[in-house]
């Protein structure tokens, strides 16, 4: 029999949509090949639910992710929304959401498909070869820790609050992650922190240290997050996993991915212990060229790979699908973002048919 799983997805806003509904006729195929039945729901999150509902994130939408096995989101976002204050702006949803799941483990890949090499901003000799796994704390550290606001002060003017904190637990939850995560690749884990500076960051330092001792097959090294950021343009050959803070994470994330030559070609995961896992690209809703049939959809289809992977322990299908986007790539498509002289120029839709003709070749040669 079938193999049954219920996905929800989470189009949202800008370019979310068409890119989603790329990922969701590669998953069909997927499906055929290995005998999996998708169940799909579609909710509603970010602009296209506070337009619909008033909300960024309605209680109907957390409670259909948390009945699936895994839930697939695109993007949200975008200048119609900007103005709102924070608590109602669609990435209030998107925090929400990550919270409402406890998924306090954000894995952001960030690996060269050698094919790519040219569309990458650095030189070909520092970014060929490339493979680094970015693992984010997700649900704490200065995107929740409180107090946060903008609080009136004696003096009448206003003053802006966040809070930087992590306890012990916190920090060392993520630290197994890095860890078992790093075990699994090339056994090389830096933890990234401001440990000159912050506090937070001596106590972060300090457990990622101990936990090391349980992990003796890993070698932990620690580094400064301004050097970090450096380094990253400098000799990011020198990263296997990189652990650190949600902020960090947020700042160093975007770095790792365009080292690859394009933020569009990037998947994440984001994780927990009691609720399905997230999967969306690291690239955003992109308002500037949605409905243009411009966007790139294959960071959308690598989270679908990611999803497969991680969320429904399906290796297999999660290799057909990424061999898949090696394979396209292979015949010189292109969409823009990614385009470089002597290659075919593609829209979002094409890319999709093209990346699914490859996938359909594997199953009917
Ligand atoms: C990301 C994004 C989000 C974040 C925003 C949209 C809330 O930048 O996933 O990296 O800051 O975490
Ligand atoms: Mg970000």
């Amino acid at each position: 029999m079938a193999q049954q799983y219920r996905i929800t997805l989470l189009p949202g806003d800008g370019i979310g949509p068409e890119i989603m509904s790329v990922a969701v006729d590669v998953l069909k195929v997927v499906g055929k090949k290995f005998d999996i039945d998708f169940e799909f729901e579609e909710a509603l999150i970010g602009g296209a639910a506070i337009d619909a509902t008033g909300e960024p994130l309605p209680t109907a939408t957390l409670e259909t992710c948390r009945r699936s096995d895994a839930v697939l989101l695109a993007a949200i976002g975008g200048y119609k929304w900007d103005n709102l204050p924070s608590h109602l702006r669609p990435e209030a949803g998107l925090l929400a959401l990550r919270a409402g799941l406890g998924l306090f483990a954000n894995l952001r890949p960030a690996k060269i498909f050698p094919q790519l090499i040219n569309a990458s901003t650095l030189k070909p000799e520092v970014v060929e070869g490339v493979d680094i796994m970015v693992v984010r704390e997700l649900t704490g550290g200065i995107y929740f820790s409180k107090p946060k606001g903008i609080f009136a002060t004696e003096t009448g003017q206003k003053r802006g609050v966040n809070t930087m904190a992590y306890t012990e637990s916190e920090i060392e939850r993520i630290g197994r992650v890095a860890f078992e995560t790093a075990r699994q690749r090339r056994g090389k884990l830096c933890s990234v922190d401001k440990a000159n500076v912050l506090e937070v960051s001596q106590l972060w330092r300090d457990r990622m240290t101990k936990l090391a001792a349980e992990y003796p097959d890993v070698e932990l090294s620690h580094m400064y997050v301004d050097n970090a950021a450096m380094q990253l343009v400098r000799a990011p050959k020198q990263f296997d996993t990189i652990v650190t803070g949600n902020l960090f994470g947020d700042i160093l994330s975007d770095i790792a991915a365009i080292l690859t030559g394009s933020i569009g070609m990037l998947p994440s995961a984001s994780l927990g212990t009691e609720n399905p896992g997230l999967f969306e690209p690291v690239h955003g809703s992109a308002p500037d060229i949605a409905g243009q049939d411009k966007a790139n959809p294959l960071a959308q289809v690598l989270s679908a790979a990611m999803m497969l992977r991680y969320g429904l322990k399906q290796p297999q299908a999660a290799d057909f699908v990424e061999q898949g986007v090696f394979k396209v790539l292979q015949t010189n498509a292109r969409t823009g973002d990614i385009m470089s002289p002597g290659m075919k120029l593609l829209g979002c839709q094409a890319m999709g048919k093209a990346l699914i003709e490859v996938l359909e070749a594997e199953i009917y040669s």
